[in-house]
């Protein structure tokens, strides 16, 4: 188990104790989650937030930490013999929980009546809004409180603390985040180098997933790849890739101590682009650079998501597929036709980092609400930048033959949209470029060494 030093921890559940006012707070840990009978498991992940602040990457543990009496107690058991006969000799949890600055570990039994003590006495109990039914369950439980309640309840005060600060990241954690982009590197280097006509997309997937288990790392979410890009989310990977075609790769890392690489590119089934797919990627590439050129703490994120779509519709409009004015056509959400997705999302521990905490706490702020327009409702983070904050950039243009038809049908924004010439694009695909940006007072800084971006970067990477 990777660890940060005592002190780390011990800082952050100082500063967390100083910003919540007063009571209980619990941190519940994950638990295995089985696939097709109990002791069969999906890959094991624990929570963040309880990485975060109790550093202990194993199922079977709670914690809690008491403001009032500055108490911090990590609830678990220590594994018997016949656990070890299964899973080999193990450092006592005692010992485990002293690396992480904790003297008091108390078995699990003794976490509902520690709670219900509390509750008796009218303390306030901040918990964060469980994502996992199991947690859900337990939650119910241990607070005497229907399922349906369970989320109400959750404590606003903690979240909100709990943002702020996992927000900011510190020195230690951009070393864990360059390494992860490192290790995402490879993968997608790796991935370019594989991509050939004639193969599977598997067979380059495969690529992405032996990297990673190379470095010792998993995937941080499972790989999109595919010869459909303009379909945001494809995880399906079994069409064979076509000369002429394009090739989206979005796959990133998540590294020994769980932070995480968010990174796409776009590359050409043959390993030259055409003319036509220069064109599109080429405005795509410029979208993505003077966004993150433009990153600086107090800057709106929404504002670089909306100067993007302009860039993008005025090359479009030299393009002739869109035309008329063009702050119009941004104030309509014209370039949701062809971006319908954010410009980006913080990244960290989680590759949409702490989204179990409600993104309006993450992404949002109090006066700053979601739109409803296609893009902009998919945009992930709006509010203003911080220094310390480490967020993705992900301009995408996309041809969606599906969506482009019910537009059209619907007779929308005719004056703007050359619908006619979009035909020529139905067999297109999609193309995104993303990196993992850190926000500094004095520049971005894009996280990893360069991976392979511009439209000779890539040949050149194919090539050999
Ligand atoms: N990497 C997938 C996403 O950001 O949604
Ligand atoms: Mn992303």
């Amino acid at each position: 188990m990777k660890l940060f030093s005592a002190k780390t921890y011990i800082d952050r559940r100082k500063q967390l104790k100083n910003t919540v006012d007063s009571g209980l707070i619990l941190l519940l840990g994950n638990d295995e989650a089985s696939m097709n009978y109990t002791d069969n498991h999906y890959r094991y992940r624990q929570d963040s937030s309880f990485l975060y602040y109790f550093g202990l990457n194993q199922p079977g543990l709670n914690a809690l930490i008491d403001i009032d009496n500055d108490q911090e107690i990590i609830f678990g058991d220590e594994f018997t013999l016949d656990d070890i006969i299964w899973i080999g000799q193990q450092e006592t949890l005692q010992s485990k929980a002293n690396k992480v600055g904790i003297t008091k570990v108390n078995p699990t039994a003794h976490f509902e009546s520690t709670i219900k003590v509390a509750q008796k006495s009218g303390k306030a109990i901040h918990y964060l809004p469980p994502y996992r039914h199991d947690n859900l369950l337990k939650l119910s439980q241990w607070l005497s409180t229907p399922t349906t309640q369970i989320k109400i309840g959750a404590s606003v005060e903690l979240i909100k603390a709990i943002v702020k600060q996992r927000s900011i990241k510190s020195a230690e954690e951009v070393e864990q985040m360059i390494e992860a982009v490192n290790i995402t590197k490879e993968m997608h280097v790796n991935a370019m180098k594989s991509i050939a006509a004639g193969k599977y997309e598997y067979e380059v997937v495969s690529e992405i997933y032996r990297t990673a288990k190379a470095n010792n790392s998993y995937l941080a979410y499972p790989a999109i790849f595919s010869i459909n890009g303009q379909t945001l989310h494809n995880h399906y990977h079994g069409e064979i890739m076509k000369e002429g075609r394009l090739v989206l790769n979005d796959s990133g890392a998540e590294n020994a101590m769980c932070y995480s690489g968010d990174i796409t590119r776009t590359a050409p089934v043959s390993g030259v682009f055409t003319d036509k797919q220069k064109e599109i990627y080429n405005i795509v590439l410029e979208m993505e650079e003077s966004s993150i050129q433009s990153l600086k703490p107090g800057i709106q994120y929404r504002d670089i998501h909306l100067a993007s779509n302009k860039l993008m519709l005025n090359r479009l409009s030299e393009l002739g597929l869109v035309k008329g004015d063009v702050n119009e056509m941004v104030s309509l959400g014209i370039g949701g036709l062809f971006m319908p997705h954010g410009l980006g999302h913080q990244i960290g521990m989680d590759v949409h980092d702490m989204e179990d905490l409600g993104e309006q706490f993450v992404g949002y702020r109090d006066g700053l609400s979601r739109s409803t327009q296609l893009g902009l409702k998919s945009l992930r983070l709006a509010k203003e930048l911080e220094e310390g904050f480490v967020i993705t950039v992900e301009p995408g243009l996309y041809f969606v033959p599906d969506l482009i038809e019910k537009w059209k049908a619907e007779r929308k924004h005719t004056d703007f949209i050359n619908y006619e010439k979009l035909k020529e694009y139905y067999d297109f695909g999609g193309v995104r470029i993303e990196d993992d940006i850190l926000i500094t007072t004095s520049g971005p800084q894009v996280l990893g060494d360069r991976i392979p971006k511009t439209v000779d970067e890539v040949e050149e990477t194919m090539r050999f």
